[in-house]
């Protein structure tokens, strides 16, 4: 390994996310990472290989959904990551060999698209993670099962080179099959894992791509060891000096976060992962919206970061008192039923100078516990400026009244920031719409992951759950109103 990685360790909770269609070389570099950097080694394909492989022995069809997450529940399946292939284990029995033959390869993505077994699988597949950290090698790995991943690489090879070395991987198990079969069952399953509903494969906007059609195995180790260590090191938090954040506050936001400081320590606000804005660059903000006091909750949880402006409803600027607090801060009035390029302008502007926008990329306010879905303009955002957005999470805004909510925890959350590390890889396969949604998309899992984590420490209470229920009628109303030229 060279200079980069020589030597480097990473965290023990590192959570490496490996995707990438068949035969592109990810259990290889997955299992010498995890090697490299003393992490899990967990192929979760081989957990949907080993469901199919149980489905043909017992005659189960491919088509019973209910039937085959039956199967799965009560079977003990264990993986034993040893030494040259996962070794694979039903019930006790080792399938490890059955697993991998033709017939598995052509019923896998059968058995992988149904939703109710990918949740099954998914929710084992975090649990791996729970323990110590991983690298997980996989389709839906950093889209998915860990939105938040601490690295995400998306391996990629050309479709001859994918068949080339997996006719090889055959014959040497001793599978006598043609190079044209094995391309034309490549090719087949490549277009199933794509174009399933369900988490089809695709490539992660902040992984980091890499096509080793003409990387030696050492190059490519090399490479994405070293892809690795970068990400990690551009992702640690680098905390700025005070004297390099207030030296820009101008009068007006000292006079806000004068205000915004003690309301938010008076109903009890905890900051989690403040860190992870702490970085001397323009971002984006990206925050869920359940309630009127997100927007001065994360202006004071902002204190001492200098400038923002917020995107909000044009809608907001035409009465007093909220005129008069929006206009005060620059805020960007934007059009929410048209694409309004004026807004965006004006935003991408501002995060050019290095500043910060706020943006509620859910497009209005949300129901408690039912976050998204995210709309296409915060990745358009993305992708015009290339800036990276932070994700931010609220909880318990709606009934942050002091005195009215014991239970709720009044809590903003900040997340490591997305980079678009993916986009010229992206912009070779989708049109902009296409990557806006993939954007949206992983939003959508990271406030999912974010919730998860919060109801982790405290579940959702009674109150949460009331406060969503009187606001689900109204909002979805308003959402058809608001929205309905949107086709999203
Ligand atoms: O080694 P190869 O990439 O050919 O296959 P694998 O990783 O063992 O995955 C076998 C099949 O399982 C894939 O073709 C997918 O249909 C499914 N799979 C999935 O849907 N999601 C994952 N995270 C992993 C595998």
């Amino acid at each position: 390994m060279n200079r980069v990685v020589e030597d480097r360790t990473v965290p023990p909770h590192t959570v490496i996310a490996i995707d990438g269609p068949a035969g592109s070389g990810k259990s290889t570099t997955a299992r010498a990472l995890a090697e490299r950097f003393d992490l899990l080694y967990v192929d979760s394909g081989a957990m949907y290989r080993a469901l199919t492989w149980a489905a043909l022995d017992r005659g189960q069809s491919f088509a019973d959904e209910a039937g085959l997450l039956a199967m799965f529940t009560a079977a003990d399946l264990q993986l034993d990551p040893a030494r040259r292939e996962t070794r694979v284990f039903w019930d006790g029995k080792d399938i490890s060999d059955q697993v991998r033959t033709p017939a598995i390869e052509a019923n896998v993505s059968a058995v992988a698209a149904h939703p109710a077994i990918r949740a099954a699988m998914v929710e084992r597949q975090r649990s791996f993670a729970r323990r110590r950290g991983v690298v997980m090698e996989g389709r839906d790995i950093g889209s998915v099962v860990f939105p938040l991943a601490s690295a995400k690489i998306y391996l990629d090879a050309s479709l001859a080179a994918r068949a080339e070395r997996r006719l090889n991987q055959h014959r040497r198990r001793g599978n006598e099959t043609e190079f044209e079969t094995v391309l034309a069952e490549v090719e087949a399953r490549d277009n199933r894992d794509s174009s399933r509903a369900e988490s089809p494969l695709s490539i992660p906007p902040d992984a980091v791509v890499i096509d080793n059609s003409r990387l030696s195995l050492d190059e490519q180790l090399e490479r994405t060891a070293e892809a690795v260590i970068t990400v990690l090191d551009e992702q640690r938090p680098r905390s700025l000096t005070a004297a390099s954040l207030s030296s820009r506050v101008t009068i007006r936001y000292k006079f806000a976060y004068a205000v915004f400081g003690p309301l938010s320590r008076i109903l009890g606000l905890t900051i989690h992962g403040r860190e992870h804005v702490e970085f001397d660059e323009g971002k984006i903000l990206a925050a869920n919206h359940v309630s009127n006091l997100d927007p001065p909750m994360l202006a004071a949880s902002l204190e001492g970061m200098g400038h923002f402006r917020a995107v909000a409803k044009e809608e907001l600027f035409r009465f007093w008192p909220s005129r008069m607090i929006f206009k005060l801060l620059h805020s960007i009035p934007i059009k929410r039923s048209i694409f309004d390029a004026d807004a965006f302008d004006t935003a991408a502007e501002y995060l050019a100078e290095g500043q910060n926008v706020v943006f509620f990329p859910e497009g209005m306010r949300r129901v408690v516990g039912e976050p998204g879905p995210v709309r296409n303009g915060l990745g358009q955002l993305m992708m015009r400026t290339e800036a990276p957005a932070v994700p931010v999470f609220f909880r318990g805004t709606t009934v942050a009244v002091p005195g009215s909510s014991p239970n709720t925890p009044l809590e903003v959350t900040f997340a490591p920031p997305v980079r678009l590390r993916a986009l010229a890889a992206l912009r070779n396969r989708l049109d902009d719409r296409g990557i806006s949604r993939l954007i949206a998309q992983l939003f959508d899992q990271i406030y999912l992951e974010l919730q998860a984590r919060s109801f982790a420490r405290t579940p959702m209470t009674t109150e949460e759950r009331e406060s969503a229920d009187r606001a689900r009628p109204k909002v979805l109303r308003k959402e058809a109103k608001t929205f309905r030229r949107e086709k999203s």
